[in-house]
């Protein structure tokens, strides 16, 4: 029987006469992780991404990419877009043995490095070619969001599509102190660390919960709705008071300070802070009510969940055995 020989293949097909390889610019830019090597090639053509490449591990850009770059057909398709081929750190050519000791970026903090090189290059969409490590690094960054900045990743953690789209000035004013944060680098360290959250694990009736009383407050059209609902399943219902703030959206804090107000002060009643009296001359006050409501779980007498309403009416909350009635 013939044995099967593996023959070895190598496309042969350099550059066509006239074709000659584009210069390279070799950039490196800062980022929280350290600096970052990269080598553009082309100029950036209107209305379309760059082409960004990422490298596997034992390679950099040109080991690994300039047979694929440089090969005779590929050139009228890249002629048509700028290249960033992305050096991992310290794989750049000459690039010095780093000190003993030297923490190396985790894949994520890799990849957390490339909005700054597409900040530095002001490139908004990019087509990704990665491979092994780097299709990991690219893919990574492609889940925390390929399309949008840093600051308006934030924004939209921080309040609904609906609100952004609205743009009231409150969303203009947050965008303008987000967007031109002087310290926008280390609100970039902390918003990586919150991507980068374990769960809390709470399971109701069981040994991870808070033990607390707890209010636990969400606009109804808030970005994260879903998972304070689900995080208000999980917690006790005799220690926890859920309100849901109709018409807010993801800051009640910020878009309706006064019924939070009141609804605060009922909850440190019902933990034996606040005298009456005072809770009286704030129902006067208010301009809006509170009123009770059925709990997501259907079970008045052992969760409360406060909804709030324009109706006027009562409100029953507090810990365990602790109702209060204000009357409107
Ligand atoms: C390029 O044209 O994009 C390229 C050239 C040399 C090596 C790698 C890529």
């Amino acid at each position: 029987m013939a044995e099967l020989q593996e023959v070895q293949i190598t496309e042969e097909k350099p550059l066509l006469p006239g074709q000659t390889p584009e210069a390279a610019k070799i950039h490196s830019v800062e980022t929280p992780y350290g600096s970052v090597t990269f080598t553009v090639y082309g100029t950036p053509k209107p209305k379309r991404p760059a082409i960004l490449t990422y490298h596997d591990v034992g390679l950099n850009y040109k080991s690994c990419f300039q047979p694929l770059f440089q090969f005779g057909d590929m050139q009228e398709i890249i002629q048509n877009f700028v290249r960033v081929h992305v050096d991992a750190p310290g794989m750049e050519e000459g690039a010095p043995v780093f000190p003993l000791g030297y923490q190396y970026p985790s894949l994520d903090q890799l990849a957390d490095m490339i909005p700054c090189v597409l900040q530095y290059l002001n490139f908004s969409t990019v087509i990704g070619v990665g491979v092994g490590a780097g299709a990991y690094i690219l893919s990574r960054y492609a889940l925390t969001g390929l399309t949008s900045s840093i600051p308006e990743m934030i924004l939209g953690h921080l309040f609904s599509q609906e609100e952004l789209s609205g743009n009231s000035e409150l969303i203009q004013k947050y965008r303008n102190i987000i967007t031109h944060a002087p310290n926008l680098d280390n609100i970039e360290l902390y918003w990586n660390s919150y991507n980068n959250r374990r769960d809390l694990n709470f399971e109701r009736g069981g040994d991870i919960t808070l033990k607390c009383p707890v209010m636990l407050v969400v606009g109804d059209q808030a970005p994260h709705e879903d998972a304070v609902v689900e995080c208000n399943s999980k917690l006790d219902p005799t220690q926890t008071s859920f309100l849901k703030m109709a018409d807010s959206g993801g800051q009640p804090q910020l878009t309706q300070p006064g019924k939070l107000t009141e609804a605060f002060k009922y909850f440190l009643q019902g933990m034996g802070y606040m005298a009456s009296s005072c809770m009286t001359r704030l129902s006067r006050s208010r301009t809006a009510s509170l009123t009770s409501a059925a709990s997501i779980d259907g079970n008045r007498s052992r969760s409360r969940t406060l909804s709030q309403s324009s109706e006027s009416g009562t409100l029953s909350s507090g810990p365990p055995g602790h109702t209060m009635e204000v009357s409107c």
